[in-house]
C-alpha cells in the first residue's frame, strides 16, 4: 500500500493536482464552507491504494473517506473499476446535485424529516438540504471533509484508518463526535468497513457507505438488468417526500420483493405509487435477521461480465438506490457519461427518521457508548 503524493501515475496526478484549485472552489461556495474549511485542509488530500495479492485494488481519498475506485476481476480474470466517481477531487467537490458518489455520509446517513428531531426534552433543527427534509447530515456532512489517513497493515489485509472529529452542534448535531472509519482489503476480495464513534453528549449517529456500483465497469450503460437479491421480508414505505410513514409493508406481491433474485429493471417501470415518490427504488428495506452480528443483507450479479457483490452487515436496514437521480450530466472517470440508472447504491443503515420514530431501533449514542458497525462488500464470479 502506499501514500501517493509523489507518483508519477497520471490518475493521481490529476487527483492531487487538482486540490490546490479547490480552496478557490470552496470560497464561492456556501458561507459555512469558507469558514469552516482552511486551506491547509486541502494541503492534506491524499489519494490512498490498497492492493490484495489477487490484483484487486481499491482507491480510497481521505476528502469525505470516498472510495474513488474498485478494480476487480470479471469472470475471465479482467479487470475492470466497478465503482462510480471521479479522478480530481476538485471534481467531487462540483459536482452538480452532488450524488455522495463513494463517500462515507453522516452524522446522520438519509434523512430526517423537516431537519428537526427531540431528544431528551431538547428540539434540535438540522439543515433542510433536500426540501423539505434534511439529508445525508446537512449542508457540510462528513462527505465534504478531509479526515485524517493512517495506513495499517492488519492481520486480514492491508488497510487504511479514517479518524475525523466533529464538533459540538456542527450541522446542528449536539456532542462533539469521533469517529473512525477503517476499510480493509482482504486477500479474498472483500472490502470490510468498520466504523467506530464516541460522543461527550447524547447524539444521533447513522453512518453509512454511498458507493455506487456497476457491475460491468463504471461507466458501461444502465445497472437495470443487473440481478439483486435483499434478505427482506419487509421495507419501510415512505410519503413523498421519502420519509418512512411508519409502517414496515410487507414485500410480498410488490415491486419489492427481492428474495427471489431478479433484475433491478423487472418491476421498477411498474405503476406504483411507493416507485413514483422515489422515481424508481429509494427505500429502506428491513433485513431479515437472526440475532447481532454479520449477516447477508444483499447478492447482486451481474450475467455479461459474471461478477458478483455479496453485502453482510450488522446493521438492520439496508437503503436500495438505483441512481434515479443520475441524468448523464456527470462524466465519469473513463470520460463515459453516467446516464439515469447508471449505478445502484446498497447503503447499510438504521431505518431514515429513526429520531423522529421512537418504534425503529434507536440511532441514540450516549456518552460512554461506542457505536460499532460493520459492513463487508465481498466481490465473486460466477459462471453463466
Ligand atoms: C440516498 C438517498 C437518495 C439520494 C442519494 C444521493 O440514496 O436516499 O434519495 O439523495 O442518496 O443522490
Amino acid at each position: 500500500m502506499s501514500d501517493l503524493p509523489t507518483s508519477t501515475n497520471n490518475a493521481v496526478t490529476r487527483f492531487l493536482a487538482a486540490a490546490g484549485g479547490v480552496v478557490l472552489t470552496l470560497l464561492i461556495g456556501p458561507p459555512l464552507a469558507a469558514a469552516e474549511l482552511k486551506t491547509t485542509d486541502f494541503d492534506s488530500i491524499r489519494l490512498y491504494t490498497l492492493r490484495n495479492d489477487q490484483g484487486m485494488e481499491i482507491g480510497v481519498t481521505n476528502y469525505g473517506a470516498i472510495i474513488t475506485s474498485i478494480k476487480v476481476p470479471d469472470r475471465d480474470g479482467k479487470f475492470d473499476d466497478v465503482a462510480l466517481g471521479y479522478d480530481s477531487v476538485e471534481k467531487y467537490i462540483n459536482a452538480v446535485d452532488k450524488p455522495y458518489f463513494g463517500a462515507v455520509v453522516g452524522r446522520y446517513g438519509n434523512r430526517i424529516a423537516g431537519g428537526k428531531f427531540e431528544l431528551d426534552g431538547q428540539t434540535y433543527t438540522l439543515a433542510i438540504n433536500n426540501s423539505p427534509n434534511h439529508l445525508h447530515g446537512g449542508v457540510i456532512g462528513f462527505d465534504k471533509v478531509v479526515w485524517d489517513a493512517k495506513p495499517i497493515k492488519l492481520d486480514r489485509g492491508e488497510a487504511l484508518q479514517l479518524s475525523y472529529t466533529a464538533k459540538d452542534m456542527e450541522e446542528g448535531y449536539p456532542g462533539k463526535l469521533d469517529i473512525t472509519v477503517t476499510y480493509t482489503l482482504t486477500d479474498d476480495n472483500a472490502v470490510i468497513v468498520d466504523y467506530r464513534a464516541q460522543t461527550d453528549k447524547a447524539t444521533p449517529v447513522n453512518l453509512t457507505q454511498h458507493t455506487y456500483f456497476n457491475l460491468k465497469g463504471e461507466g458501461r450503460g444502465t445497472i437495470l438488468d443487473h440481478e439483486l437479491m435483499i434478505n427482506a421480508g419487509r421495507y419501510t414505505p415512505v410519503d413523498a417526500t421519502l420519509i418512512p410513514t411508519g409502517e414496515l409493508a410487507d414485500v410480498q406481491g410488490t415491486p419489492f420483493d427481492f428474495r427471489k433474485s431478479k433484475t433491478i429493471g423487472r418491476d421498477i417501470g411498474q405503476d406504483n405509487e411507493q416507485l413514483a415518490y422515489g422515481l424508481g427504488y429509494d427505500h429502506n428495506f428491513v433485513l431479515d435477521r437472526d440475532g447481532k452480528g454479520m449477516q447477508l443483507a444483499a447478492r447482486v450479479y451481474e450475467p455479461i461480465s459474471g461478477r458478483v457483490l455479496e453485502i453482510s452487515t450488522t446493521e438492520p436496514g439496508i437503503q436500495l438506490y438505483s441512481g434515479n437521480f443520475l441524468d448523464g450530466r456527470l462524466t465519469g472517470k473513463s470520460d463515459q457519461p453516467y446516464v439515469h440508472r447508471g449505478g445502484f447504491c446498497l447503503e447499510t443503515q438504521h431505518y431514515p427518521d429513526s429520531p423522529n420514530r421512537p418504534e425503529f431501533p434507536s440511532t441514540i449514542l450516549r456518552p460512554g457508548k461506542t457505536y460499532e458497525t460493520t459492513t463487508k462488500f465481498k466481490f465473486g464470479v460466477k459462471k453463466p
